[in-house]
């Protein structure tokens, strides 16, 4: 079904593996196509509750986008293939459902991109990260310009973008930038434990946080507006029923999503 992208489903989680090794797993056009259509599956597949996005391999979650397909192009093909890109990833930062990066090496230019419309991110202690485009010539196009300000600041994020520096796991969680760090091996592991959790609380309160969050960055709404809004609507909800009854039932809740 999908030429460039692995995925599995296990316990209503879906493992999302961008497969293209020997290229780093460089975004080319043909993941872009899979991407999309992998997010079409997660939104419409009720079995998904959560999904994780990892790169295949032990050397990098993603090295960017696919350099070979920049050269010749015009500015107005270079402006339709940041477009492209962002709409791709506002999709994910937009998925009412946790995706979650788990960054097992390097995540450079398209891939630190990536992994930053991303819900959150986790990585292996041998990850790195960088916003490497101006040794190209070129800025991040997929996001990365203002993604970056809002995890980890303007002073630390220009420094990145204009130094193309890249900055290991360490540092990358000392600035924000990934939520933990973990042994390689314990990585999926790790991040699987994590959305098991996840995946017991209220599907329709995950995605209304998730909604009122990116509304906190969205000038053209009030997030403060939106957070009332969502919290209105979980009272029609049977989740919201299921978990109050359960609280004063002293037993756990059992959420159906509805
Ligand atoms: N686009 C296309 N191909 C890429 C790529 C990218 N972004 N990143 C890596 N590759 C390819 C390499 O060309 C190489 O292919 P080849 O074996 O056919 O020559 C293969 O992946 C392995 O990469 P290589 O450079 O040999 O590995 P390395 O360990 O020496 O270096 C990096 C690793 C990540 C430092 C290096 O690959 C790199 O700098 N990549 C580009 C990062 C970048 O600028 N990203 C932003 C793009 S906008």
């Amino acid at each position: 079904m999908y030429t460039t992208i692995l995925t599995g489903l296990n316990n209503n989680i879906f493992t999302i593996t961008i497969n293209r090794p020997d290229k780093l797993n460089a975004l080319n056009k043909a993941v872009f196509e899979d991407l999309n259509k992998v997010l079409d599956e997660v939104y419409t597949n009720d079995d998904i509750l959560s999904a994780v996005i990892t790169g295949a391999g032990t050397k990098a979650f993603v090295a960017g986008a696919d350099i070979t397909e920049f050269k010749g192009l015009t500015v107005e093909e270079g402006k339709a293939l940041a477009k492209a890109g962002q709409d791709t990833f506002f999709r994910i930062e937009n998925c009412p459902k946790p995706i979650i990066a788990a960054v097992n090496g390097f995540a450079l230019g398209g891939g630190c991109e990536l992994a930053m419309s991303c819900h959150f991110r986790v990585a292996s202690n041998n990850a790195k990260f960088g916003q490497p485009e101006v040794n190209l010539g070129l800025i991040p196009g997929y996001g990365g310009t203002q993604r970056l300000v809002q995890l980890i600041g303007k002073g630390r994020a220009i420094e990145l973008l204009i130094s193309g520096n890249m900055i290991d796991a360490a540092t990358a969680l000392q600035y924000g930038l990934v939520n933990q760090v973990f042994e390689a091996a314990q990585l999926l592991p790790e991040t699987y434990r994590l959305l098991a959790n996840i995946n017991t609380k209220a599907p329709l309160a995950i995605g209304a946080c998730i909604s009122a969050v990116n509304a906190a960055f969205d000038e053209a709404r009030d997030g403060y507006a939106v957070e009332i809004d969502a919290f209105g609507f979980c009272f029609a909800t049977d989740d919201m029923q299921e978990g109050t009854q359960a609280f004063m039932e002293k037993r756990k809740p059992l959420f159906s999503g509805k």
